[in-house]
Parts: structure tokens; C-alpha cells; sequence
């Protein structure tokens, strides 16, 4: 089980909330993966997901912003091929139907998602958004 730890916190509070959620959801996406999962289970996870990015980078977007964050375009970037990859699993998702590999390659893509870009990528903007 993964847990929300003070290495990812940016301490801009709905930001902090919002990748609370995705550290429930990744952990959802893990037993989905050992459940061998429902098209139906499958497909509940991938909508809540889609739905999640399109809400989560667009807030985190607009306060960088807002608060004219030089990072922005590099980070814009990350999310958008975070997209991308969402997008193929949910091709994938459709054309298959639910997989072990399918449910693997989710949970790796969130996993790294949590370990690769709010660690490094969140963090620093949230140290530019506290000096803005
Ligand atoms: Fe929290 Fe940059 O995504």
C-alpha cells in the first residue's frame, strides 16, 4: 500500500488533497491488478482516472500560471505525455477488454507517476508557488 509521505507534499492544500486522492487510487489500481479485475471494475478505475488528469493538471496549470512559473512549459509537457499513455492503456482497455498486463501496465504507469513526477516536478512547484 502506498501512502501520501511528506516528501510529496507541496504545501498548496487542494494540490496536496488532490494527490491524496491519487495515492488512493493507485493503490485501488494494485488490487484491481491482483483482483483480476471486471471489465466493469476495470473500466470504473479508468473513467475516475481520465476524469481525475483532466481536473488535476488543469488546476495545477492554471496556478502555475498564474504564478508565472518558469518551469511551466518543461511540466505542461510531463502531463500532456502522461495523457498520451492514458490514452493508449484506454485503447487498450476497449480494444482487450481487462488484462493482468493491462492492470500491471496501470499500476506501473501510476506508481512511477507518484515516485518520478510529484516528487521531483510537484515539489518544486510548489517551493515557487510558496515565493511567488
Ligand atoms: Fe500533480 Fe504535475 O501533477
Amino acid at each position: 500500500m502506498y501512502q501520501f509521505t511528506d516528501d510529496m507534499r507541496t504545501d498548496i492544500k487542494h494540490i496536496d488533497n488532490q494527490h491524496k486522492e491519487l495515492v488512493d487510487l493507485v493503490n485501488n489500481a494494485a488490487s484491481l491488478g491482483i483482483a483480476n479485475p471486471s471489465k466493469e471494475d476495470m473500466k470504473k478505475c479508468l473513467d475516475f482516472l481520465g476524469q481525475y488528469v483532466i481536473k488535476h493538471f488543469g488546476d495545477e496549470e492554471k496556478l502555475q500560471k498564474e504564478s508565472n512559473y518558469p518551469n511551466y512549459a518543461h511540466h505542461k509537457k510531463i502531463h500532456d505525455d502522461f495523457i498520451t499513455t492514458f490514452k493508449e492503456l484506454y485503447a487498450d482497455f476497449e480494444k482487450n477488454g481487462p488484462s493482468p498486463k493491462l492492470s500491471f501496465a496501470l499500476s506501473n504507469t501510476l506508481t512511477s507517476w507518484l515516485i518520478t513526477h510529484i516528487k521531483r516536478e510537484d515539489v518544486k512547484f510548489g517551493k515557487h508557488y510558496a515565493t511567488h
